[in-house]
C-alpha cells in the first residue's frame, strides 16, 4: 500500500505575516483621554496591541521581574544564571537623565529588543505621544503589555520591538537616539534590553516540566510549559517538539501559520532568541498534492483545508453537491494507491481481517444512507462573539449533506471479522476505532457501529459518484447522526477495543464541552468529561442573508434543521421581535424522514409579519429548532459558551434591514 502525505516545504517567513490583530478591550490607559485625531489613532494603535499581545500571567511575572546586574545588564529571574554563563551578550548601562533611565544589552544575533517604560502620570495625550514617538523612531513594535497600577497614576508599557531598517534589535546608538526623543516628552522611564539568546542544545536541555519545557521558532525560543495543558491540539502532540524547533510540525499542521492565533499565543511565550536556528529545510509544501477546490466554498485555511459550504448554495439542493460539501481535514489529503490499499479490521472479539476495495464492493450488499456530517464547530463564531474560543471560527457552513453509499459497518464486523454480541459481552467490548491514513483516529460507540438501526457505512460513494480524495477515498466511516470528526476519512484499520480512540481527536480538549465558567482544562479533567458523540439539535437561517434589505409585509424566511442521534425535527419557530412571537415554519425536504433514523438535515420556510414599529428598522429574525426527543435549542450563546467552541446550537440570529420607502 503506498500512502504518502506529501512533502515538505520551506515555510514562509514568521515575523511578515504575523500581523498583530486589532481588537478592543477594557485597557484602562488612555480611556479617559481628550486627545486630538492623531492622538486618538496613537492610542487606539497602543491599547490594541497591548490588547490583543497582552502576556500571561506568568510571563507578565517573569518579565516584571527583570532586574539588573552588577555589570549593568537588564535580565529576567529565569534567565539570569543561564545568560551570564552562556548568552554571548556585551551589557551596559547608559547614562541616566533626570527622568529617564535607560540601558541596553545588545547581542550579536539578537533580532529584538524589550523596552520597557515606567510611565508616571496618566496625562491625557502621553500615551499617544509615546506611540508616535516609537512610530518616528521606525520601530517595529511586534509585542506590547500596558499594565496600569491601581489608580491609573502609574504605568509599565514593555514593548518587544526591532529596527524597521535593520530588522534587528536596537543598537547602541538607536537606543540613545530612542531615550533621547523618549526623554523629551517627561514623566517617563525608560529601559531597553535584547532579547537573552540561546543555542538548540540549550534548547534542548529543556524538556521537563521540572527544568521548564521549551521549544524554538526560527529564530525565537519559547518557554511553553503553562501553555501545553491548553494547547488545542492536546500535550501529546505539543510534547513531541519539547525541546526541539517546531517548525518541522508546523509544515505539517499549517493551520498554526495560517490564521494568526498559534503565532500570537506563541509570541506571548517567548523568552530569547536563538543564535544558531536551522537552516529553512527545502523541499516541497506536503499540500501540494491536495485536490483543487470549488472557489465557491468559504475558506478559513487551505493547509489543512477548512472550509464551509456558503450560505448563499445551502438549500440549493437537499444533497449537497460534491464539490461544495463543506471540508474539514486536520492533515493534507493522503495520496493513496487503491489497487495496493487494505482496510485491516481487528481487535478483541473479532478476526484480523484485510480487504481491498475490490471486497467491499463485490463481497457486501451495497447500502445507501443520506447523512448529514456537522462539525463540531459548526457556529463557533457566535461563541467567540461571547468571549474568544481557540478554533476555526465558523460559521454557519460547517454542515452539509449526501447520500452515500458503501456496506454496512456491522456487515464488515459480524459477517466477516466475526464478532458477535456475545463476543462484545464477553470481551466488554465498548468501541470501534477507525484509524485514518493521514493520522486521524475517532471512535464511536460499539452499540451505534453494531446497530441494525444505526446505519453506521463505510461509504466509498458520495452522491452515486466514487468517494472524491477531497472526502476520505477510497473509504470513510459515515457514523449517521454522530460528530463531524468520528465520520473518520481515508481509513486503513478498524478496530474493536474496550477503550475510546487514543489522541487528542477524542481524549483531548478538542472535542470536550465544558462550563461556561472554565477557561482551561487539565489532562486529568479532560479525562473526566464525556467526549461529543451525538450533536444537539440546531437550526439556522439561511435565508434572507444577514444584511439584507427586506421590504413589505412580510419577511419570507428559510433554513435548515438538524438533530444528532437520528432525531427527527418536529417543529421550527421563526420570530422577529426577539421571541416575543412566534410563527411556526412549514417542514419541506427531510421531514418525511424515520423519525428516529432522521440522519439528513429538514429544510422549512415560514413567512414572518412586519408589524409597524419594525418598519423601517434593523430586524434581528431569528429561529429555533425543536427534535423529536422534544429537546429544543437555547436561547444565548453566553449559556453554553465553552473552551474550545463547540456545539453552538442557540436561537441563530440574522439582522436585515427593512426599506420602508414605498
Ligand atoms: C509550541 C507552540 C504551539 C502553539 C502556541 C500551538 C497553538 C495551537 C492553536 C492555537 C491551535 C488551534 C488552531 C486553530 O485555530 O484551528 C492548535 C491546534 C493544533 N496543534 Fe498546535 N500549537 C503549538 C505546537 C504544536 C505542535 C508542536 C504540534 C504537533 C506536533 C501541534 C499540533 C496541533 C494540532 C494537531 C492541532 C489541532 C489541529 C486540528 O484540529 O485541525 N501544535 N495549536
Amino acid at each position: 500500500m503506498r500512502i504518502r502525505l506529501g512533502r515538505l516545504l520551506r515555510p514562509d517567513s514568521l515575523f511578515s505575516s504575523a500581523k498583530p490583530v486589532v481588537g478592543c478591550s477594557a485597557v484602562p490607559l488612555g480611556t479617559q483621554q481628550t486627545a486630538t485625531d492623531k492622538q486618538t489613532a496613537g492610542i487606539a494603535t497602543a491599547v490594541a496591541l497591548a490588547a490583543t499581545l497582552f502576556l500571561t500571567a506568568k510571563q507578565q511575572q517573569q518579565r516584571q521581574k527583570l532586574t539588573r546586574c552588577e555589570d549593568g545588564s537588564v535580565l529576567g529571574d529565569h534567565h539570569r544564571s543561564r545568560s551570564l554563563v552562556s548568552s554571548p551578550v556585551r551589557c551596559e548601562t547608559a547614562a541616566v537623565p533626570q527622568g529617564l533611565e535607560l540601558a541596553q544589552r545588545t547581542a550579536s544575533v539578537s533580532e529584538s529588543s524589550i523596552i520597557t517604560l515606567d510611565v508616571k502620570s496618566d496625562r491625557p495625550g502621553l500615551l499617544a505621544q509615546i506611540t508616535e514617538a516609537m512610530n518616528g523612531q521606525h520601530l517595529d513594535i511586534r509585542d506590547a503589555q500596558i499594565k496600569t497600577a491601581e489608580g491609573g497614576m502609574q504605568a509599565r508599557h514593555i514593548y518587544t520591538v526591532k529596527d524597521k531598517k535593520t530588522g534587528c534589535a536596537l543598537t547602541d546608538s538607536k537606543i540613545e537616539e530612542v531615550r533621547q526623543v523618549l526623554e523629551k516628552l517627561g514623566e517617563v522611564e525608560c529601559s531597553a534590553v535584547a532579547w537573552p539568546t540561546y543555542t538548540q542544545a540549550q534548547v534542548a536541555e529543556h524538556t521537563t516540566k521540572a527544568n521548564r519545557i521549551w521549544v524554538s521558532y526560527k529564530n525565537g525560543v519559547y518557554d511553553i510549559t503553562d501553555f501545553i495543558a491548553n494547547h488545542p491540539g492536546g500535550n501529546e502532540k505539543i510534547l513531541l517538539a519539547a525541546g526541539k524547533p517546531i517548525d518541522p510540525f508546523w509544515r505539517i499542521y499549517q493551520q498554526h501559520e495560517g490564521r494568526g492565533n498559534a503565532l500570537t499565543q506563541l509570541e506571548k511565550l517567548r523568552i530569547g532568541d536563538l543564535s544558531d536556528p536551522a537552516p529553512a529545510p527545502k523541499g516541497d509544501d506536503p499540500y501540494d498534492t491536495d485536490p483543487l477546490r470549488h472557489p465557491g466554498l468559504k475558506f478559513h485555511n487551505n493547509k489543512p483545508c477548512n472550509a464551509e459550504l456558503p450560505e448563499a448554495l445551502m438549500m440549493d439542493s437537499w444533497v449537497t453537491p460534491n464539490p461544495i460539501f463543506f471540508i474539514r481535514h486536520h492533515h493534507p489529503v493522503p495520496v493513496i494507491d487503491h489497487d495496493e490499499f487494505r482496510l485491516v479490521v481487528e481487535g478483541e472479539g473479532a478476526k484480523h481481517v484485510s480487504l481491498t476495495i475490490d471486497d467491499l464492493r463485490n463481497h457486501f450488499l451495497k447500502r445507501e444512507v443520506v447523512s448529514t456530517i456537522q462539525c463540531g464547530g459548526n457556529r463557533r463564531s457566535d461563541l467567540d462573539k461571547v468571549k474568544k474560543t481557540s478554533g476555526i471560527p465558523w460559521g454557519p457552513g460547517a454542515i452539509s449533506t449526501a447520500r452515500w453509499g458503501g456496506v454496512y459497518l456491522r456487515e464488515v464486523l459480524m459477517h466477516c471479522a466475526g464478532l458477535s454480541l456475545e463476543g462484545v459481552e464477553w470481551n466488554g467490548l465498548r468501541h470501534v476505532v477507525c484509524y485514518g491514513v493521514d493520522g486521524m483516529q475517532a471512535s464511536i460507540p460499539i452499540e451505534k457501529a453494531l446497530s441494525p438501526f444505526g446505519d453506521v457505512l463505510l461509504a466509498y460513494e458520495m452522491n452515486g459518484e466514487p468517494l472524491p480524495p477531497e472526502h476520505g477515498s477510497p473509504v470513510r466511516l459515515i457514523a449517521p447522526g454522530i460528530v463531524g470528526v468520528r465520520n473518520v476519512k481515508w481509513v486503513g484499520k478498524i478496530r474493536t477495543s474496550k477503550y475510546e480512540a487514543e489522541g487528542v481527536w477524542q481524549r483531548g480538549v478538542a472535542y470536550k464541552g465544558f462550563s461556561p465558567m472554565k477557561r482551561s482544562a487539565t489532562e486529568e479533567e479532560c479525562a473526566k468529561v464525556q467526549s461529543i458523540q451525538e450533536m444537539p439539535v440546531t437550526s439556522s437561517i439561511v435565508s434572507p442573508a444577514k444584511g439584507a434589505i427586506v421590504d413589505g409585509d412580510d419577511i419570507e424566511v428559510k433554513g435548515i434543521a438538524w438533530s444528532g442521534g437520528g432525531c427527527g425535527i418536529v417543529r421550527v419557530d421563526v420570530s422577529a421581535d426577539g421571541g416575543v412571537t412566534w410563527v411556526t415554519a412549514e417542514l419541506a425536504e427531510g421531514s418525511e424522514q424515520h423519525p428516529s433514523r432522521s440522519w439528513a438535515w429538514t429544510f422549512w420556510e415560514a413567512c414572518v409579519p412586519v408589524t409597524e414599529e419594525m418598519r423601517g428598522k434593523e430586524i434581528t429574525v431569528l429561529c429555533r429548532a425543536t427534535d423529536t426527543s422534544y429537546n429544543t435549542q437555547p436561547e444565548r450563546p453566553e449559556h453554553i459558551w465553552n473552551l474550545r467552541g463547540l456545539n453552538c446550537n442557540s436561537w441563530h440570529r440574522v439582522e436585515v434591514q427593512h426599506d420602508d420607502s414605498d
